[in-house]
């Protein structure tokens, strides 16, 4: 599929927002769905819909089979196998999973080490584990030009190598748009001789609907995700681990379906990784639309659509640098993909952020306001709040002059 293409397979971009045409630039939130995501779903319900593995009938057969299908197709985009996926209703459950089941590792004085721009998703599961368990919790604060604090990390934790025991980031920033350099952070951890105590999580939540993002390439231990931000549903996320964790991880969710044996003092969990960890019914449907949404993007294919990406972050950038009143956050796009992944965010001097993307949305174009998640950074950074374009394959240059024409009004309104 070409990428112009794209725009007629999801039917939301139809909608006129304010008798304006939706220019639809909040997809760092969520983005929206293709029919072929849509009619997987409803095409389960309709169809196939019963619960899986318990039943001997016609339909648990059949639904078992889409699950298994669907987790298999999953894990494979993610670089893994579907014995090393845990489904979960998103990146934030899956983070906050990963923290519980690695507690029981963690010491007073190891030291978790996450950056200063990372989502809260990430950021507050383990200092929240650092609090229980007495570890030192570092927040690496960002560098001049905003980009992974790589040369911080090797002076701060020089001294406390010895007691590092978890690194935790996002791939790709929500707010900067910043690459994280997982295989210079790895390359650290192997010259301090550290790397196999260390766990290397990466929230992959925006990456995975922009870049390659998988375990088999990356050197880190797990990813997270959410199916939402990737042209899937909602609800549906995943933890993919490697298999070296697998072997160490126990699962903290008990009931049904995770069990060899119950007995009324003690319970024996099932052999196979999947079943043990996923406790109780599992969400079908959605992992099925998640499949056709891998498949949509496996249509487009990397190429294609990083070529289109990175033009409209690049234009967008260019664009909103001849605004007079506007203050681009993070690096400037340069010629690669990874200079700047997804989006472009700002602050608009007189304005707050607020205001700019209701008087966006008047003009039809959706953006996000706020701060992102992200507290600590835009505290470290003076931001009251900031203003977020963000990208999918389906935008166009011309949704970006929509985006521009319509910031001119802000001028208009508030006459700064
Ligand atoms: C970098 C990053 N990580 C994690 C999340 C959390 O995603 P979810 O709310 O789907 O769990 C987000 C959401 O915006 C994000 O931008």
């Amino acid at each position: 599929m070409k990428v112009h293409e794209t725009q007629t397979q999801v039917p939301i971009l139809q909608r006129q927002i304010h008798g304006k045409k939706l220019v639809y630039l909040d997809n760092a939130a969520t983005t929206q769905k293709p029919e072929s995501v849509i009619t997987a779903i409803s095409d389960y319900y309709r169809t196939h819909n019963a619960n899986v593995h318990r039943g001997v009938h016609t339909l648990s057969d059949e639904s078992t089979e889409r699950y298994e299908q669907a987790r298999q197709k999953i894990a494979a985009f993610f670089g893994a196998r579907a014995d090393q996926l845990i489904s979960t209703r998103n990146s934030t459950e899956a983070m906050n999973l990963l923290v519980q089941m690695w507690e029981k590792f963690l010491r007073p004085g190891d030291v978790i080490v996450v950056t200063m721009q990372e989502h809260h998703s990430t950021l507050v599961p383990w200092q929240m584990v650092s609090q229980r368990t007495g570890c030192e919790f570092i927040v690496l604060p960002m560098d001049d030009q905003s980009t992974w604090p790589i040369n911080a990390f090797a002076e701060l934790l020089q001294e406390k190598k010895d007691r590092l025991r978890v690194v935790a980031t996002a791939a790709v920033s929500n707010v900067t748009g910043v690459v994280a350099p997982l295989e210079k952070i790895d390359a650290q951890l192997r010259k301090w001789g550290v790397r196999k105590n260390v766990l290397v999580a990466v929230d992959a939540a925006q990456s995975a609907a922009h870049m390659p993002s998988r375990l088999d390439r990356w050197p880190v231990d797990a990813l997270t995700f959410s199916g939402h931000k990737m042209y899937g549903p909602m609800g549906i996320g995943g933890l993919v681990v490697s298999e070296r964790l697998a072997q160490e991880i126990a699962p903290v969710l008990y009931g049904g379906g995770m069990i060899a044996e119950v007995r009324t003092q003690e319970t024996s969990f099932h052999e196979d990784f999947a079943e043990r960890f996923t406790a109780g019914t599992p969400d079908v449907a959605s992992l099925v639309g998640l499949q056709a949404a891998i498949e949509f993007l496996e249509e487009i294919g990397w190429s294609e659509l990083q070529a289109h990406e990175h033009d409209l972050v690049q234009y967008a950038y260019e664009q909103l640098q001849q605004v007079p009143q506007v203050r681009l956050i993070g690096p400037e796009p340069g010629a690669e993909f990874a200079s700047r992944v997804g989006s472009v965010t700002w602050t608009y001097e007189g304005v707050h952020a607020h205001d700019v993307a209701q008087i966006l949305d008047r003009s039809g174009v959706a953006v996000r306001s706020g701060h992102h998640c992200t507290m600590p950074l835009h505290t470290e950074q003076d931001w009251v709040a900031t203003t977020r374009a963000s990208f999918a394959v389906y935008n166009t240059r011309e949704d970006i002059d929509q985006l521009i024409a319509a910031l001119e009004q802000v001028q208009t309104i508030f006459g700064v």
